[in-house]
């Protein structure tokens, strides 16, 4: 899978962010080992809390379909309809990383097809708690 075409899977998702209370739109796409990807946008709720961030609806999304085990991440991310920024995983997507991922899972992080950083969790979650642990 190249890393471009997983980004542009992102991108599209990010156009079906439902994010009329921050107007920041999210948009995930999660490679699975054997090759499946599955999408994810950030959807808002009026009473805020019951949010759902874009990498936790491509994780769940694939989750529900008894998909468990993943290479890479792509995340595209930003205020409005252009992609001037990076946007990096919130903390709590990070632990969900943690429960179904190796510490060299590729998170990387996108402004275009061309344009992007990659990532391990390790790095962006040192010293994590996960199953391992219990
Ligand atoms: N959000 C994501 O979907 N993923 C992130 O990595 C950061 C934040 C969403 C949640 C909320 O809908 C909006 O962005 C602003 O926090």
């Amino acid at each position: 899978m190249e890393i471009s075409k997983l980004i542009e899977r992102a991108i599209d998702a990010k156009g079906r962010a439902y994010a009329p209370y921050s107007g920041f739109k999210v948009g995930a796409a999660l490679l699975a080992e054997e090759g499946e990807i599955f999408t994810g946008c950030n959807i808002e709720n009026a009473a805020y809390s019951p949010t759902n961030c874009a990498e936790r609806t491509a994780f769940f999304t694939a989750i529900s379909f008894g998909i468990t085990k993943f290479k890479a991440i792509a995340i595209v991310g930003g205020m409005g309809d252009e992609l001037t920024e990076n946007c990096f995983p919130c903390g709590v997507c990070r632990q969900v990383m943690m429960e179904f991922c190796a510490p060299n899972f590729t998170i990387i992080i996108a402004q275009s097809p061309e344009k992007f950083t990659t990532h391990t969790l390790e790095e962006i979650l040192p010293y994590g708690f996960g199953p391992s642990n219990l």
